[in-house]
């Protein structure tokens, strides 16, 4: 029969032979920002449309191309998430953070949908992980929430990222900055698509990062924000870069970056690899102060990152990092006879409680094809029963590597049993 239907493009499946390489960079991220004080927030899929437009920006790609927007039955205007910032940012006014104590610290997973073309590293439906940190202008924060990002990458052992940083400025500086793109882009006027023609007035700093390959050739002789920096944005960012490298992080200044979003102030920075083709950032982020206030709440300084699960999975991939695969069968029992089955379940309930993974046959299939099973998903070990094991009241374990067997008495003592057996075998990697 012809399948009802496949994927939408550009959204991938993670099967479950593949799902262990998530958990494992998943664990180290939860694991190296728990380290650092934060605690997970978890937010909705979507949320009103208004959020993004005035949180990401009108004037944005993201907002003015990208969006998966659509009315309610009720007919609100609702948006599936592009990004995690705005959203984590409306739970925390709503729910008032402010008042617990600052800063803030928040991480999230979360999955984002964004109407783009889909290439390899660029997807309409990905997945990222996410910093926030609420309440803080001081420069230290800056550089702490890259080592943070610095440190996860460490951990997962990728070395062929590059950490670029900039500095956006703030509003005042911006408005110089502005009129002088303005005029630099007022004479290519007819070549720029409509967007960027309709950006001009609005936000001239959006045509710096948009996708046309006409409108970026433009943009790459167009004056550079640092050149427009006001005294206080300086001294934040030489700041942020002392602290960088009292911390031994390597980074470039490139003063290109300017991020796609539009809440961006000041500090931003960049993860980016040749590895992978195109879409070579893994890694976005920096300080957006005026965000919380453009939301409604007070001034509330903040900042954070996203990391796209998919590129660094792809990153990884590509420079052969082997990621262990912790849910790898310990036991497989075999069974000759419905005895020998009824024993079987005993004995994996006994394994299973011990913290074990173990399986036994459930397709009724024969001794051989059962081996063959676990063979096939890499049981460290396995165990025959049958009428004669049933009867002796113990059988042979088997260490699926070296062939060697020793024997175990099949009764309330066999789970421990195995567990010390197995564990002086084992010489797996430990996450
Ligand atoms: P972003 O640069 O738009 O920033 O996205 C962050 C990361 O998500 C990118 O570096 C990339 O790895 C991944 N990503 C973005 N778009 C796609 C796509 N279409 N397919 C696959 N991966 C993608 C943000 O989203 C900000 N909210 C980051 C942030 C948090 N800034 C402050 N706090």
């Amino acid at each position: 029969m012809a399948l009802i239907t496949k994927k939408i493009k550009g959204t991938e499946d993670v099967l479950p032979k593949e799902s262990y390489k998530w958990q494992f960079v998943e664990k180290i991220m939860r694991d190296e920002s728990r380290k650092f004080g934060f605690k997970e927030i978890r937010t909705p899929v979507f949320e009103h449309t208004e959020l993004f437009a005035r949180g990401v920006g009108q004037t944005t790609d993201v907002v003015q191309k990208e969006m998966y927007t659509f009315d309610t039955k009720g007919g609100e205007s609702v948006t599936l998430r592009p990004e995690g910032t705005a959203g984590a940012a409306r739970a925390v006014l709503e729910h008032a953070l402010e008042n617990e104590g600052l800063p803030i610290k928040a991480s999230y997973f979360v999955s984002c949908y964004r109407y783009e073309k889909p290439q390899a590293g660029r997807l309409r439906e990905f997945h990222q992980f996410g910093i926030e940190e609420y309440g803080t202008q001081d420069p230290v924060a800056d550089a702490e929430l890259i080592c943070l990002a610095q440190s996860i990458f460490d951990r997962l052992q990728i070395n062929q990222l590059r950490l670029e940083i900039n500095s956006i400025g703030c509003p005042a500086c911006r408005a110089e900055y502005h009129k002088a793109l303005k005029e630099y882009f007022e004479a290519y006027k007819d070549e720029l698509c409509d967007t960027c023609n309709s950006r001009l007035e609005k936000n001239p700093m959006r045509i710096l990062d948009c996708k046309s390959p006409i409108c970026s050739k433009i943009a790459e002789n167009a004056p550079k924000i640092t050149d427009y920096l006001c005294d206080e944005c300086k001294e934040h960012f030489s700041a942020v870069q002392s602290y960088l490298d009292a911390a031994g992080v390597e980074y470039t200044v490139n003063p290109t970056i300017v991020r796609g979003l539009d809440y961006y102030t000041k500090t931003v920075f960049e993860f980016v690899t040749d590895c992978i083709g195109a879409q070579g950032t893994v890694c976005g982020g920096g300080r957006y102060d005026g965000l919380i206030e453009e939301l409604g709440g007070k001034h509330l300084p903040s900042l954070g990152f996203a990391m796209g699960m998919e590129r660094l999975l792809m990153v990884m991939e590509s420079q052969g990092i082997q990621i262990p695969d912790a849910d790898e069968c310990s036991l497989y029992i075999a069974t000759m006879g419905e005895n020998a089955k009824v024993k079987a379940v005993e004995l994996v309930a006994q394994v299973r409680n011990s913290g074990l993974i173990a399986e036994t046959d459930v397709i009724g299939r024969g001794l051989r094809a059962q081996m063959k099973y676990a063979d096939k998903i890499g049981a460290k070990y396995s165990l025959v029963i049958g009428d004669n094991e049933i009867e002796q009241n113990s059988a042979e374990v088997k260490n699926m590597t070296t062939g060697e067997k020793t024997t175990l008495a099949l009764d309330k003592t066999f789970a421990e049993k195995f567990a010390v057996l197995q564990l002086t075998a084992n010489d797996s990697f430990k996450i």
